[in-house]
């Protein structure tokens, strides 16, 4: 930034945190005014008194509050940390009529929220075909038969005794962004694209214990995941894949795996769909030839404009998103605002990141934050001054092998528009004079 503004511009950064499910469908129906009326109301009274009394003393700084005066809470009160009350409105929310069975749903991670590319364990996001588990780890083993030399069966400790590897990856459901192939634009990105989340996730790579028991080089071709849930979950994944950089994951952010998103054990396939990421792993088989299960041959496949679909597409293409102004916040101030987003692909690192903020017509590129790692989330950044008129705001990523994240008009010319997986093209956000984000698709 060249220059810092004298009083940045202000945003109501994560609406959802005030907002209850009906107040959600009262915004996604346009029925908004009571809620920016509500909230404007009250940041004039708190930031406007304060802006006014800056120049003689503000009460706030000078007189101390009571916390500055008496003792703090005792160290034991919470042995494990949560956090604090005011940020209670950020969560994982499920998105109203959209599945019909709880337990075979899905939770959206509130990116408009969040900082940085680390997802916090608690918000990431779930999907679940049949529900989750609280698995004994004691209990819990993992086999791994085929074409191999020797069938093993192995304890969690077995597991956790082998040579592990730490490395940050996102992890994306296939079917995130899946209601925009339709035009329907749901109200938030935390809807449109909070089937995403990043981790730091630890295990021995899939390769250590692929050659702890000898696979037939000859014969094998491809592996075979399947968890332990009710759910038959079970994917096919290329050889030459698993020797590469997959995990067979116990950590996550330096602690064990969360229950819904597997505990005790995990495979983590860097750049791949989300599916593919069996939780509750409890097997591997190695094989000769795909094995077409229900969740690959019925499931997660791309209906093509041509009537044929398309199987086993697996890397979640380059893609990139605004978080902060998105859907359902609304910009109080003209002035400076920092637009922030999310960049990832599943081919490698994130190159470039250009922004628009006039619907397509001039793009201006983005500071990336660092690092900027293979396979994972990478944070963008840049400088706007907002002059009140209305914008159409755009991320448009670009990958290290030179992919460009598609326009609508570009991806449909290709797939059509009855998709519900892989939807990756460029997310336009609708900014009003008023200062209301909306969500709404340019071609
Ligand atoms: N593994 C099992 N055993 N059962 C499941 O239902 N869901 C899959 C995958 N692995 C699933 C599973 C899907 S569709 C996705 S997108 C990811 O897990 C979601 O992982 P998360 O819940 O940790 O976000």
């Amino acid at each position: 930034m060249s220059q810092l503004p004298a009083r940045p511009g202000r945003i109501r950064r994560a609406p959802e945190g005030f907002l209850s499910p009906r107040d959600i469908r009262e915004v996604a129906a346009g029925r908004r005014d009571f809620l920016r009326n509500a909230f404007v109301a009250a940041s004039t009274a708190v930031a406007g008194s304060s802006l006014a009394l800056a120049a003689e003393g503000d009460p706030a700084i000078l007189d101390l509050p009571e916390h500055s005066k008496t003792l703090g809470r005792p160290v034991a009160e919470r042995p494990y940390g949560t956090p604090s009350q005011y940020e209670a409105g950020l969560r994982r929310r499920e998105s109203p009529g959209l599945t019909r069975v709880a337990q075979s749903s899905v939770s959206f991670a509130p990116l408009q929220g969040m900082f940085g590319i680390i997802t916090p364990s608690g918000l990431h996001f779930e999907r679940h075909h049949q529900g989750w588990h609280d698995i004994d780890p004691a209990r819990h083993r993992l086999m791994v038969n085929g074409l191999v030399k020797e069938a093993r069966v192995y304890t969690m400790d077995d597991l956790m005794r082998m040579p592990s590897v730490s490395r940050i990856h996102f992890i994306e459901c296939g079917a995130n962004t899946g209601m925009e192939w339709g035009n329907v634009a749901v109200p938030t990105v935390q809807y449109s694209h909070g089937m995403l989340s990043c981790s730091e996730f630890t295990g021995v790579p899939l390769s250590v214990l692929l050659d702890d028991c000898g696979i037939d080089l000859k014969r094998a071709k491809f592996v075979f995941a399947e968890g332990a849930d009710g759910s038959s979950m079970t994917r096919t994944i290329s050889l030459d894949r698993a020797l590469d950089d997959v995990l067979v994951a116990w950590g996550q952010n330096g602690e064990m795996l969360r229950p819904e998103n597997g505990y005790p054990l995990r495979l983590v396939v860097p750049g791949v769909q989300g599916v593919s990421w069996v939780k509750w792993l409890r097997r591997i088989e190695v094989g000769d030839q795909p094995w077409a299960t229900k969740d690959e041959a019925v499931h997660y496949i791309d209906l093509l404009p041509d009537g044929t679909h398309r199987q086993y597409t697996s890397l979640q293409e380059c893609k990139s998103v605004i978080t902060t102004p998105s859907g359902g916040q609304t910009l109080l101030d003209r002035g400076f605002h920092n637009i922030s987003g999310l960049a990832w692909s599943g081919r490698g690192r994130v190159k470039r990141v250009d922004v628009s903020t006039d619907g397509g017509r001039n793009w201006r590129t983005a500071r990336l934050e660092t690092p900027v790692l293979t396979k994972a989330l990478t944070r963008f950044n840049i400088d706007w001054v907002w002059d009140g008129s209305p914008a159409i705001l755009q991320s448009r990523a670009i990958d290290e092998t030179g992919f460009v994240q598609p326009s609508y008009a570009q991806l449909r010319a290709v797939r059509g528009t009855r998709s519900i997986y892989h939807n990756n093209a460029i997310q336009s956000w609708k900014l009003a004079e008023t200062g209301d984000v909306s969500n709404v698709q340019v071609f």
